[in-house]
């Protein structure tokens, strides 16, 4: 039987990794996993119930929630207890609350525990802040994605004029950065490239040029079959 293979993909809001992500593990036929959308649910549901931002209740939170992935053709689906949150948790609300809530020590616990238990459910490529670091350190591939400050605003504000979220570019570049420097400098497993990591800056580069660089990546590192 073969082993089973990672590919972690890490880097700051933005970048492409969810995109990239998502497609590498189509063509791989690898599963993929979205770290960032089990914080974004999080985040919703702490609003929802009002949690605020103390450390014991987001905790709590936490380790009873029922977090739910879901693959369908149209991409994954994220579910909380019940709800299918997968449009809600990319509104500018959660987005602003979501990276104090993925500071808690107590709340990552669980997410890395359940992020483990799904890569060893088969292939996959995960992306997020802390795979390469954290949650998978024995992976085959580590990938660090990044791009211009510049570019990656542009990008999530050109996503979100498609999907007619009313956003301005100043306001959302602001975001963009007030959440890399929260993620960068928390105390528990902060963004940060691990030693491993081929890094990609896609400043510059289109989806498929980036796309090609990670499955090149991977290819050298696993010399996978069909990638
Ligand atoms: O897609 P975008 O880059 O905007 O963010 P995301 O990947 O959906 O992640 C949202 C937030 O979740 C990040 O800003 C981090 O605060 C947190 N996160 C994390 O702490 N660790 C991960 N492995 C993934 C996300
Ligand atoms: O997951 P992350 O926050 O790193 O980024 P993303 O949500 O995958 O990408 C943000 C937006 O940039 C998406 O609309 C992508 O289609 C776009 N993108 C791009 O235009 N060019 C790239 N080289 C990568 C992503």
């Amino acid at each position: 039987t073969e082993a089973l293979k990672a590919v972690a993909i890490d880097g700051p809001a933005g970048a492409g990794k969810s995109t990239v992500a998502r497609e590498v593990a189509r063509r791989l036929n690898y599963l993929y996993i979205d770290t960032g959308a089990m914080y974004r649910a999080l985040a919703w549901w702490a609003l929802r119930q009002d949690v605020g931002c103390e450390p014991v209740a987001l905790t709590a939170l936490a380790e009873a929630a029922e977090i739910r992935l879901v693959a369908t053709d149209e991409g994954t689906r994220v579910w909380i207890h019940g709800h299918d949150v997968t449009e809600a948790i990319r509104s500018p609300e959660v987005s602003q609350h979501v990276s104090q809530v993925a500071a808690v020590a107590g709340v990552r616990a669980p997410m890395v525990r359940l992020q483990q238990q799904m890569a060893a459910q088969g292939c996959v490529v995960m992306d997020g802040r802390d795979i390469g670091t954290r949650v998978l350190p024995m992976a085959q591939v580590k990938i660090f994605l990044t791009a211009s400050i510049e570019e990656r605003a542009l990008r999530r504000y050109r996503e979100l004029c498609a999907r007619g979220v009313p956003v301005e570019l100043a306001a959302l570049q602001q975001e963009i950065e007030a959440r890399d420097q929260a993620d960068s400098s928390r105390a528990t497993d902060p963004l940060r490239q691990a030693d491993d990591a081929v890094v990609i800056d896609t400043t510059g580069m289109g989806l498929e040029q980036v796309i090609e660089a990670v499955l090149a990546t991977v290819r050298r590192k696993v010399g996978d079959h069909g990638a």
